[in-house]
């Protein structure tokens, strides 16, 4: 059977239109074949209410998302790829993208979202921008995202970190030229190989 065509939803962290990292982003999206669907998500514009821990202690939870949680929840779940568009702020994801992970560990504490299996297989991206002179103080962004991606049993499809800022760095075009590479053959379309055995924790089950 063909596999299902791909579907992109760009989760867009910064706290301001038209930043450096949405220029990388709209520059990666650009390289995808004609016709492939994109979902844009500017987090700012959609906010999600506070987190606010629901889950009685060692139970699931009943829930139905409203609003803007459920047009995310939707938008993640249809996805087939998740590219999360993060500022690099205080070495980490924006505020924004950490309140939507937190809202993962909402959807996979309610049995009736199914989050956890219907999250396994799709690829998850990075894309991030940082202000300062040296790119490995984005690693701590890097290791959140890609542990939340393996938790999910998500694919891990790759990411540019650029030096960003105001966009007018000499290293700026060079990162744009990258992210045009990003969603081209590599690791997320290679055949699956697992060493290990997949966590099997039931939907509803563990938190990370
Ligand atoms: C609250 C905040 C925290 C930041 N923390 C860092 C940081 O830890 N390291 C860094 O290199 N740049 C940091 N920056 C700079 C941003 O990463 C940089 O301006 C980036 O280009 C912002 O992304 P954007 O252009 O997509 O909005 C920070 C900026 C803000 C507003």
């Amino acid at each position: 059977m063909p596999d299902a065509p791909r579907r992109y939803l760009f989760v867009m962290g910064s706290a301001r239109s038209g930043g450096s990292s949405e220029t990388l982003a709209r520059a990666a999206a650009a390289s995808l074949p004609p016709g492939t669907a994109q979902d844009w998500k500017p987090l700012h514009e959609s906010p999600l209410p506070a987190f606010h821990d629901a889950v009685p202690a060692g139970g699931s939870l009943d829930r139905t998302p409203e609003g803007h949680e459920r047009v995310l929840l939707d938008a993640t779940l249809r996805a087939t790829d998740l590219v999360v568009v993060s500022p690099l702020y205080w070495y980490s994801v924006s505020a924004s993208v950490k309140l939507y992970l937190d809202y993962w560990g909402l959807w996979m504490q309610a049995p009736a979202i199914g989050f956890r299996p219907r999250m396994r297989g799709k690829v998850m991206w990075a894309i991030t921008a940082f202000g300062g002179r040296d790119e490995s103080s984005a690693g701590p962004l890097l290791e959140t995202l890609r542990r939340s991606a393996e938790y999910l049993d998500m694919r891990w499809g790759g990411a540019v970190v650029a030096p960003g800022g105001t966009g007018t760095g000499s290293g700026f075009p060079e990162a744009q030229a990258r992210a045009r590479h990003l969603f081209g053959p590599g690791p997320a379309d290679r055949p699956r190989h697992r060493s290990e055995p997949v966590e099997s924790a039931a939907d509803g089950g563990s938190r990370p």
